[in-house]
């Protein structure tokens, strides 16, 4: 016999097998994920993993970074790949109380022109707080999933949703169309969550923040199998593209999902006035905490899809759709310290430093101040009691000191009027009219360190130019090194890289700086909306960049215009854009007419192509026409009419001028009328535009 304990036998005991199946496991993983042959079923392979995961329950230790049970199998490629999304992803706007209920519920009824007797029946069921994913069928048969992305584009995870148990791979039941994308939601129920989070802190590894942090981990993981042990779970409640029309109403298409094999939710109700949207809202409120899994608010969607069509979208949500969100969470702590922190815009915000306290399951140790004013506001002060709030994943707020009027407060805390990073002068701006702005700002530009980094970070974010391999920790690191202090830094990298050698730097290797390399090169073509909103200039977010874009079509004609044709006209012509107001195009004016932004633009733009938009849809006979509407309408109403036009090329602008095409004039028109026919603009009745646009 050998002179091992009882306990030492067992442990080498599990150690020999563990090995054995850590081989087999890897084996069978190598044969599914990467030569699509597998050898054994699910089952076989479920009950290998099984026994793995029990002998690391009993023995942590062998719970090593190498076992099947961390990263598991051959390695995958290492990146996802993309897919565009043929119909986008889109998101919610939200109300916040019965008002923006009701104040939706009309706006509904206003765009389709419809009077406060006609039916109108929305669905409401619960916003479920995980990830969306856009699952595609091709025949029946599950062929591509992706993310959410940009709404444009995803990533491509059909290897991780096929694992998911409630995802059909093959459709059930009948008569679904050859091309169907189902959408929905894919999260981690609470006791599932429980169990994940049990085994993590057994394998000394940290815990997850939440369900939707742990789904968000799981579903991104390169390799399946990982994801494949995680559970996943999916709820259907929209779609994408389909081949053929599956119902008349949003009820009816998600109890087409039901089925088609797929989980929907069960409180999903269609409900035909706002009051009843309300009481159904206050029932899901009141079983929120029994559901086991996370929801964030409840969405009402119109229920007639021929309505949603001709409600459409606005940039990035539908007019028919609208996520009511539950209340904030609050939690009371203290703060332990205010510092200083200097944005992009070199606005200097203070933010609470606080003792870390539980806010609805997520430890949260930091809260902003917004600005002095809020500061003066709340009177809060270092170590102070205050009652924060936390809304989904925004920054938390402080709400409020509750105990004011303790003796011996610290002092009062005032802002820096220098900035903390590069010393300069802090200021509040003035306006035109005498306004003080709530923001102090350091006036340094791009001379301050923490503006000119904040900046790059901007640049390299998800809807600027989104480079993989690029973000906040490295643009820091570049910065730092002197190697990165402006966007065109960014495209010379490579070329530098005899001097720089990325890949001897710790965490970095030839594969991985290749790979940063490959991804800022093929951002040397870049859509003109990214382009201009890469800069970061105040007032021009991603909406408006598109908007802008949309209107010039290509980045050279419009800084011709920006620049040639003298500010008024420029400033005129900005204007006119249906969405654009005075202070976005004082902010481009103004950033445009600084020598030393235009060096940074040109820099850039010896680097990179910037990409025309696309030229509007050619076979309506409006598309690229600029088309103004005056009067009243009878058969839609103004927004509906205007959001019908943009969708089919047009632009629509609020004022007549010589480049207006068409005046559609309905009832009433005055001025805007006179003007059309003094420039000889052709003017068309509401009919006539209607039998124009066909
Ligand atoms: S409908 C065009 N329904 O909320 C409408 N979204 O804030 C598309 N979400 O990106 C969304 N539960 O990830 C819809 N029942 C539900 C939802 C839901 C959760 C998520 C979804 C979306 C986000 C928008």
């Amino acid at each position: 016999m050998s002179g091992l304990t009882l306990a030492q036998e067992a442990f080498s005991k599990a150690k020999q097998e563990h090995h054995k199946l850590a081989i087999e496991i890897r084996i069978h993983d190598d044969a599914y994920y990467q030569q699509d042959k597998p050898i054994v079923d699910d089952a076989k392979y479920d009950a290998l993993r099984k026994r793995l995961l029990a002998i690391e329950a009993e023995f942590p230790e062998l719970a090593t970074k190498d076992s099947p049970s961390q990263n598991v199998g051959a390695k995958p490629s290492g990146k996802f790949g993309k897919i565009t999304h043929v119909v986008p992803m889109l998101s919610l706007d939200n109300a916040f109380d019965e008002g923006d209920v009701r104040d939706f519920a009309a706006r509904v009824r206003r765009f389709l022109s419809m009077d406060k007797d006609t039916p109108l029946a929305f669905t409401a069921e619960p916003k479920i707080d995980g990830l969306s994913a856009s699952i595609r069928y091709e025949n029946g048969e599950l062929v591509s999933a992706a993310t959410r992305g940009d709404g444009r584009i995803g990533e491509d995870i059909t290897a991780n949703i096929r694992t998911l148990k409630n995802v059909p791979h093959t459709l059930a039941g009948t008569n679904w169309p050859d091309v169907l994308e189902v959408r929905g939601e894919v999260y981690i129920g609470h006791d599932d969550f429980g169990a994940m989070n049990a085994a993590q802190e057994h394998a000394g590894k940290d815990a997850y923040k939440n369900p939707r942090n742990a789904a968000a981990g799981s579903l991104r993981q390169i390799d399946p199998s990982v994801t494949a042990s995680r559970p996943l779970k999916f709820y259907a409640y929209a779609w994408g593209e389909i081949s053929a029309p599956i119902s008349d109403t949003q009820m009816g298409a998600v109890l087409k999902f039901q089925e088609w094999g797929f989980s929907v939710n069960d409180l999903m109700q269609v409900c035909s006035t706002a009051g009843q949207m309300i009481s159904h809202y206050k029932m899901i409120e009141a079983k929120r905490s029994a559901l086991g899994y996370d929801i964030d608010g409840v969405v009402y969607k119109v229920n007639d899809l021929a309505l949603q069509e001709r409600l459409g979208f606005v940039s990035r949500a539908p007019r028919w759709a609208i996520a009511h969100k539950f209340p904030a969470e609050k939690a009371t702590t203290i703060i332990e310290d205010i510092d200083v922190q200097v944005g992009r815009t070199g606005a200097l915000t203070p933010v609470a430093r606080l003792k870390p306290v539980t806010v609805g399951g997520v430890v949260v140790s930091n809260a902003t101040l917004h600005n002095e004013d809020e500061i003066k506001r709340l009177d809060v002060r270092i170590g102070d009691t205050v009652e924060i709030q936390r809304a989904g994943d925004v920054i938390p707020q402080v709400l409020r000191v509750l105990d004011a009027d303790r003796a011996g407060r610290s002092a009062v805390f005032t802002l820096p009027k220098s900035c903390p990073i590069c010393g300069a002068d802090a200021v509040r701006e003035v306006d035109d009219k005498g306004n003080r702005d709530v923001v102090r700002r350091c006036v340094n530009g791009l001379q301050c360190p923490a503006q000119a980094i904040e900046s790059l970070k901007h640049f390299v974010s998800r809807r600027a130019y989104d480079i993989d391999g690029m973000g906040a920790k490295q643009i820091e690191a570049f910065y730092h090194k002197k190697l990165v202090l402006e966007p065109a830094h960014i495209f010379t990298l490579e070329a530098r890289n005899d001097e720089i050698k990325l890949e001897t730097w710790e965490g970095w290797g030839e594969q991985s700086a290749a790979n940063l390399f490959a991804a800022i090169n093929a951002r040397r073509n870049i859509e003109f909306h990214r382009f201009l909103y890469g800069f970061g200039i105040r007032h021009v977010g991603h909406g408006n960049s598109n908007l802008i874009a949309k209107h010039y079509l290509s980045f050279d004609k419009f800084l011709a215009a920006m620049t040639s044709e003298g500010q008024e006209a420029a400033r005129a012509d900005l204007l006119s854009i249906d969405g654009i107001g005075e202070a976005c195009v004082s902010a481009l004016l103004g950033f445009l007419h600084a020598p030393q932004n235009m060096q940074v633009v040109n820099e850039l733009l010896a680097e990179v192509k910037v990409i025309d938009a696309e030229v509007p849809s050619t076979d309506s006979p409006v598309a690229g026409k600029t088309v103004v509407f005056t009067g009243k309408l009878e058969l839609f109403s103004r927004d509906e009419a205007k959001a019908k036009a943009q969708s089919l090329g047009a632009k629509v602008s609020g004022s007549v001028s010589k480049k207006t095409d068409y005046l559609v004039a309905g009832s009433g028109a005055g001025s805007k009328l006179k003007k059309a026919e003094a420039l000889g603009v052709k003017v068309l009745s509401e009919a006539e535009w209607l039998v124009l646009i066909g």
